[in-house]
């Protein structure tokens, strides 16, 4: 049985760092909203025009804005693969990655983890700067699962297994709109934490169900409208697909399997007025 409040309040101190860095450095979201409307109205929005942070942001929907037209988006192009690993690269993923590492890791501190196991893994950044962290916190013990829809989550796996040879990485081919199909998933050793960036809204809600099920203990970094207004930069991003999610009712899913679904980010909605929340905690 897991403490629910350990598991909260352990991630309080990395929610802490986060409000401190978003308040300071990033808590003007409205140009990149700005820049968003313009691109949806067909205009281009000089980088000159953008501060640095927003700049492979808006270099990301540019990208959509072009290819989606075609109907086809894939995360396997070659080319969506390189604006993406720039915006995973930027200032504002950097942060979003440094605190989904530093909640896991200190959960991880404070309950034995049975098995780590990440959802749309894409490119490995979340991944890589977690597995520096589990062997710098003597935490090499416990087995990590990364997982995607794309087959490239094999390269990903084995540039893994080499950077971090004292690590147990396995990487799996795994759609969450569907069950896991996987054997391995029989080898779960429990409690299990799965965590994910940025993956739910190309996947949708019923994605939450299949990974709940497998889940003890689950960490959703995903955009949730509290206000359930949609905006340009969820109608540029809806063209490659991408759901746009409501807190509301990703919660009525989450409560079907955990007792305990905790917005994480409350003290930063607040301070910066933001229509979202990204960081979801839920434990069983
Ligand atoms: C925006 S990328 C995020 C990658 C990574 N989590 C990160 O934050 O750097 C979205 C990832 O989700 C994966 N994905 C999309 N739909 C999926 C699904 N139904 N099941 C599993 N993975 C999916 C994509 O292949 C892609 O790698």
């Amino acid at each position: 049985m897991i403490d629910k409040n350990t598991v909260v309040e352990a991630v309080t101190l990395p929610m802490q760092r986060y409000f401190h860095t978003m308040t300071r450095d990033i808590a003007d979201w409205q140009p990149l909203e700005d820049a968003a409307e313009r691109l949806l109205q067909g205009n281009d929005v000089p980088d000159e025009q953008l501060c640095a942070d927003f700049r492979p942001l808006v270099k990301m929907m540019r990208l959509i804005m072009r290819l989606s037209g075609d109907g086809a988006w894939d995360w396997s192009n070659p080319e969506i693969r390189k604006v993406f690993q720039e915006v995973a690269d930027g200032a504002i993923y950097t942060l979003f990655a440094d605190t989904v590492v530093d909640m896991v890791i200190s959960i991880m501190k404070e309950v034995p983890i049975g098995t780590l196991v990440e959802v749309g893994t894409g490119p490995g950044t979340v991944t890589a700067a977690l597995c520096n962290d589990m062997i710098r916190c003597n935490l090499q013990d416990v087995p990590l699962i990364i997982s995607d829809r794309a087959p490239t989550i094999a390269h990903v796996g084995q540039s893994l297994r080499q950077q971090f040879p004292g690590l147990a990485v396995t990487d799996i081919i795994w759609d969450i709109q569907n069950p896991c199909s996987s054997p391995i998933m029989k080898t779960l050793r429990r409690p299990v934490l799965v965590f994910e960036r940025f993956c739910m809204p190309y996947a949708d809600y019923a994605a939450i169900d299949s990974v709940a099920r497998i889940a003890d203990i689950l960490i959703l970094i995903d955009d949730l409208s509290i206000t359930g207004k949609k905006y340009s930069f969820d109608m540029i991003y809806e063209k490659i697909g991408t759901k746009f999610l409501v807190f509301d009712t990703a919660r009525k899913h989450l409560e079907q399997y955990f007792s305990c679904v905790h917005t994480c980010d409350g003290d930063t909605i607040k301070a910066v007025h933001s229509p979202v929340t990204t960081f979801t905690l839920a434990v069983k």
